[in-house]
């Protein structure tokens, strides 16, 4: 089987341990690519770092909405500088948060947009953030899917760990985007979360831990990890009808048009 984790934190302390360890947990559960998104420049900076120590990890780099207090055109000067790195395949994460509160609106729009702005210019594909903030995130969407470049026309970005309605997917799919699916779609009361999984075409599906967080059925209430994501795309795939090594396939295609991942 070979799977692509699109989205875990490893450079977070909760690896700090055993990070080899994990990575290696990784590899031999079949999981041969794992994107590890930034949060904020630090995050992304040691994002870069594992990179590259390691064939299997590529960078994100950006601000997460709960990190942008302090947000200042240094702050976008120093991701941009980050993003030039040969290792970075996306800019992210970033987006809203409405949950957390931990940053005013008008700053985290702010540096919502400018980091679309960026990535346009770059290139580069989004990786989405978004809680409690669907409708904002889709209209800010809606004024950027215009002034990108014809190479990312098709492959504008993600909306991570989705868990809007089902409305707001349809939206975001009709715009490019691909939804990215965590540990909650194997929760015994995600029946909801369920039923647009099964909705979304299965070449705009990604499977991601979001580790060390969103940890997956068996596992839930312990640490995530990448090799996890493979209870993820099982769940998924089962609700397609097919077997668990096609869906795979089928989801590891997706990432590497989605992020221009090297075979
Ligand atoms: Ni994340």
């Amino acid at each position: 089987m070979k799977l692509v984790d699109t989205h875990c934190h490893l450079d977070f302390g909760a690896y700090d341990e055993d990070r080899e360890r994990v990575i290696q947990n990784a590899i031999d559960a079949g999981v041969t690519r794992i994107i590890n998104p930034g949060t904020d420049f630090a995050s992304s900076q040691r994002a870069i770092n594992l990179a590259h120590q390691h064939d299997e990890i590529f960078a994100a780099v950006g601000v997460h909405p709960n990190s942008t207090v302090g947000w200042s055109p240094e702050v976008l000067s120093g991701i941009e500088t980050l993003a030039a790195n040969e290792k970075v395949v996306s800019i992210g994460e970033i987006g809203l948060d409405y949950y957390r509160d931990k940053s005013p609106k008008v700053t985290q729009h702010h540096a919502f947009e400018t980091q679309l702005e960026l990535a346009a210019k770059l290139e580069l594909p989004i990786i989405i953030h978004n809680r409690d903030a669907s409708e904002d995130v889709i209209a800010i969407l809606r004024e950027w899917i215009p002034t990108l470049p014809d190479s990312l026309t098709d492959r504008p970005g993600v909306l991570h760990s989705f868990s809007a309605s089902w409305t707001i997917a349809e939206k975001a799919l009709e715009m490019g985007f691909y939804l990215g699916f965590t540990g909650p779609v194997t929760f015994k009361k995600a029946d909801d979360l369920r039923v647009i999984a099964t909705r979304v075409p299965i070449d705009r599906i990604l499977v991601e831990t979001d580790g060390p967080f969103l940890t997956p059925h068996p596992y839930r209430g312990k640490r995530n990890q990448p090799a996890y994501v493979a209870y993820v795309a099982d769940r998924i795939a089962a609700l397609h009808l097919m077997d668990t090594e096609t869906f795979a396939a089928q989801t590891t295609d997706n990432a590497e048009r989605l992020f221009g991942l090297s075979v």
